[in-house]
């Protein structure tokens, strides 16, 4: 099948790129030239594993391409992907300039009939929007063409988009246009052969499915965040918690992690997009605006350990920092917890040694050169004259660190952990002493 895709970022690519995998002709539309120019010459702007292979690869047998021509892209297809950004506005509600932007450009170049699929995440009522335009473009050319708009949202995980695309756990699709249905099974059948995984629903339920898991999701994490704060408290161990719960088959072992937060771009921006949704229609959303105030708590969490052990006083302590990516395999920092401890850290006086395995030019393009910052080249490079070690992204890499020479180069010989790492009596052997998140602190030795 030809398939066009607006929207080269994240979704768009990762998308575009499976789909070209499986035989289909994609053509992908991005109003970036440099962008485009880039993958055209196989670079790719996101660091996510095995996308590179697949899009160079597609890219030269020719079943992948990509142009800054948007009247092309909507005469290449009859079915249109819309992956574009749907950032939050200042109010936290989902900003719609640039679907609507498409919606236009669609209707303006349509020559005939056209399924129209929107993949990036809207608030419930988009499809209905962008149906208006599609529609009020056409009559203004005084052309007639028949059209669906259908909601398919993706459910990738950075770190794992490419797998999680070419092998996903559902397929939804959102339309009660028999055609459109059709049309979106013959485009997914390589995608759904072991089982049925196509669920097929009305526009609106399509949506708000995707913000249901994420904001599940978020619930879960901040849930569990607020079980560690009171295990702290009570003199419980969060972890040992977290395998006593999950091994019930109805809650699960999976997202129940206690940490310093969600992050990434998308559960804080759906979270408080769905929030936006329910106060827009006169509805309080009691739960979700608790998940999101755990999160902004939790997000504080570390800081306040460290400041606490210095007594307020972190004026000229360094910082040792592992991890700056709001979760491995990603070099994303967008709402990283790494960098509200960060933020806090420097405005109470600190300077921070870090590094993180991939995040660490993300982390200069946000920040810059400040003195205040250093960008190490190892994990070890960042102990040297640190006072203190802290934890906040659960990289492979930071499981099993040299304990002893932990112990004999921080100053303070202190680790604070946002990701529970470590087994605390293991560390306390090396005379090291461990604050991590729902567990008992385990101070130095003397
Ligand atoms: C998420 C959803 O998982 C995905 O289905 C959706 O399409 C997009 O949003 P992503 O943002 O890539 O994917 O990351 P995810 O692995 O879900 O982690 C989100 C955040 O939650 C991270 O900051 C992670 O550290 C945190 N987290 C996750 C926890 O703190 N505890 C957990 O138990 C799980």
């Amino acid at each position: 099948m030809k398939v066009t895709v607006f929207g080269t970022g994240y979704v768009g690519l990762v998308q575009g790129a499976v789909l070209a995998d499986v035989g289909h002709q994609v053509l992908c539309v991005d109003v970036d030239a440099a962008k485009v120019a880039a993958l055209q010459a196989g670079q790719i702007p996101i660091h996510e594993p095995g996308l590179d292979k697949l899009v160079t690869s597609n890219h030269a047998n020719g079943r992948l391409r990509f142009t800054t021509d948007a009247a092309l892209g909507v005469s290449h297809s009859e079915v249109i992907f819309l992956a574009v950004g749907t950032p939050p506005d200042e109010d936290g509600s989902a900003d719609l300039q640039y679907v609507l932007a498409v919606a236009r450009t669609i209707a303006q170049h349509m020559d005939g009939p056209r399924i129209v699929i929107n993949k990036s995440t809207v608030p419930v009522g988009t499809a209905d929007k962008v149906r208006a335009v599609i529609a009020e473009g056409l009559a203004a050319r005084g052309a007639s063409y028949g059209f669906d708009v259908v909601s398919n949202p993706e459910f990738l995980k950075e770190g794992a988009a490419v797998a999680d695309c070419q092998r996903p756990d559902r397929i939804i699709i959102g339309t009660s246009n028999p055609t459109s249905e059709a049309r979106l099974r013959e485009l997914y059948a390589p995608f759904n052969r072991n089982h049925d995984k196509i669920v097929v629903m009305d526009v609106r339920s399509a949506e708000l499915t995707k913000y249901a898991a994420n904001a599940m999701l978020a619930t879960k994490i901040s849930f569990m965040n607020e079980i560690a704060n009171l295990a702290e408290r009570l003199g419980a161990n969060v972890e040992a918690v977290r395998r006593g719960i999950g091994s019930d088959p109805r809650i699960g072992y999976h997202f129940i992690y206690p940490g310093v937060g969600y992050g990434g771009s998308c559960f804080p921006k759906d979270v408080k997009a769905l929030v936006r949704t329910a106060e827009e229609i006169g509805f309080d959303p009691l739960l979700l605006n608790a998940v999101e105030a755990r999160n902004a708590a939790q997000r504080h969490v570390l800081f306040e350990r460290i400041s606490a052990f210095y007594g307020g006083q972190l004026q000229g302590k360094t910082v040792a920092l592992w991890g700056l990516a709001f979760k491995p395999n990603t070099d994303d920092m967008r709402e990283a917890p790494s960098r509200t401890l960060l933020e806090s850290l420097w405005a109470a006086g600190a300077r921070v040694q870090a590094y993180d395995p991939v995040a660490m030019q993300e982390a200069q393009r946000i920040y810059g050169a400040r003195s205040d910052l250093v960008l190490a080249a190892d994990p070890e490079a960042t102990l040297q004259g640190a006072d203190c070690l802290a934890i906040v992204t659960e990289w492979q890499i930071f499981r099993a660190p040299d304990f002893g020479q932990l112990a004999q180069r921080l100053r303070d010989r202190m680790i604070f952990d946002g990701r529970n790492l470590y087994d605390p009596a293991l560390v306390a052997g090396y005379g090291l002493g461990y604050v991590s998140i729902g567990r008992q602190p385990v101070p130095r030795s003397e």
